[in-house]
């Protein structure tokens, strides 16, 4: 029989805790919004201390160093209570007027934009009634109930949703999008989805993007160019990285933003006159101040753990290094 237990925050927070559901999952529960991407135990993003009480680990805690277990780090998504416990996590406040939803919603448009990427509108009811951050990503389920977590490419205003997604070798939705799915398609959506989402900015921002983790980055650049005077005195950079110069299928148009945009190819390339090497290692060598800078990643997970290691053993503080890590299902 579940165990009710309490889970308070050091804000003053307190939720009712069950010791066979996750503390994520316990605070979604509650309406709270504590900080999450994957809800596997390999992003890092819900990350927290443990003040007080204990926890069972339900799922394998992977994105923990052997520094964080010695300084009580536990993830929220991967543990329950088994006592009353006290932890430091934040109810994002940003979040609060945000319920997922699940929906139905119709193919709009699907095009290819490479051999291995495609562009797909979702469109929803008209009553649907729908609020999400630029930034957060939304569950598709498709076909035999397969579901899969896409960031959504455009911002609200937009009247669809729109979604890059990336061919997966063998991957039973990718089979779906890349043969079978065509035009008034009725999927089921659920969502909006994580923590990734815009916050009050600093004097600079780097955003960092491997693939399609571009997607997310491009609705928050779409945002802010609806209302520009948010970042009038903010500097943004942007850094985009692929493997093959057809990979760049998109590009940033946004002569109201105060942005750079600096392609970066992983390796040289005949047909490739631009940067290359790792985005991270771009922004070293860029010497920018990371002292008063905001920094969102999303993308692969090993650039996110290998950028937020470089980029913090040089100056920037962890608090504002924001990710949103692509994981395997
Ligand atoms: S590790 Fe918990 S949300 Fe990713």
């Amino acid at each position: 029989m579940e165990k009710e237990l309490q889970i308070k925050t050091l804000e003053g927070l307190v939720l009712k805790g069950d010791s066979e559901i996750s503390i994520l999952d316990s605070a979604l529960r509650s309406q709270v919004n504590f900080e999450y991407s994957c809800k596997n135990g390999q992003c890092g993003a819900c990350k927290t201390t443990l003040l007080e009480g204990d926890v069972l680990e339900l799922q394998i805690q992977t994105a923990l160093s052997d520094t964080d277990v010695e300084d009580k780090k536990i993830l929220t998504c991967c543990c329950a209570p088994i006592s009353d416990i006290v932890i430091d996590a934040e109810d994002l406040t940003a979040l609060k007027h945000i319920e997922i939803k699940t929906l139905p919603a119709r193919i709009n448009k699907i095009e290819k934009k490479t051999g291995k990427i495609v562009e797909i509108d979702l469109r929803l009811p008209p009553t649907a009634n729908l609020a999400f951050l630029e930034g957060q990503y939304f569950d598709v389920i498709g076909p035999q109930g397969v579901r899969r977590s896409y960031s959504i490419a455009s911002s609200t205003s937009n009247k669809v949703l729109k979604f890059w997604i990336k061919e997966v070798e063998g991957g039973l939705l990718s089979q779906y999008w890349f043969n079978d799915a065509k035009e008034n398609d009725l999927l089921r959506i659920e969502g909006p989805k994580g923590s990734f989402f815009f916050k009050e900015p600093k004097k600079y921002i780097i955003f960092l993007a491997t693939g399609t983790g571009i997607a997310p980055i491009k609705a928050i650049l779409d945002k802010l160019s609806e209302s520009p005077d948010v970042v009038s005195s903010t500097n943004l950079m942007l850094y985009w990285g692929n493997r093959e110069p057809n990979e760049f299928f998109w590009e940033p148009d946004y002569p109201e933003l105060n942005l750079q945009y600096i392609p970066v190819l992983s390796k040289t390339h005949d047909a490739w006159v631009g940067r290359t090497g790792y985005i991270q290692g771009n922004v070293i060598n860029d010497n920018l101040d990371l002292g008063d800078t905001q920094v969102y990643a999303c993308g692969s997970l090993s650039m996110i753990e290998s950028a937020k290691l470089l980029l913090v053993n040089n100056g920037l503080n962890e608090k504002y290094f924001y990710s949103d890590a692509f994981v395997s299902s």
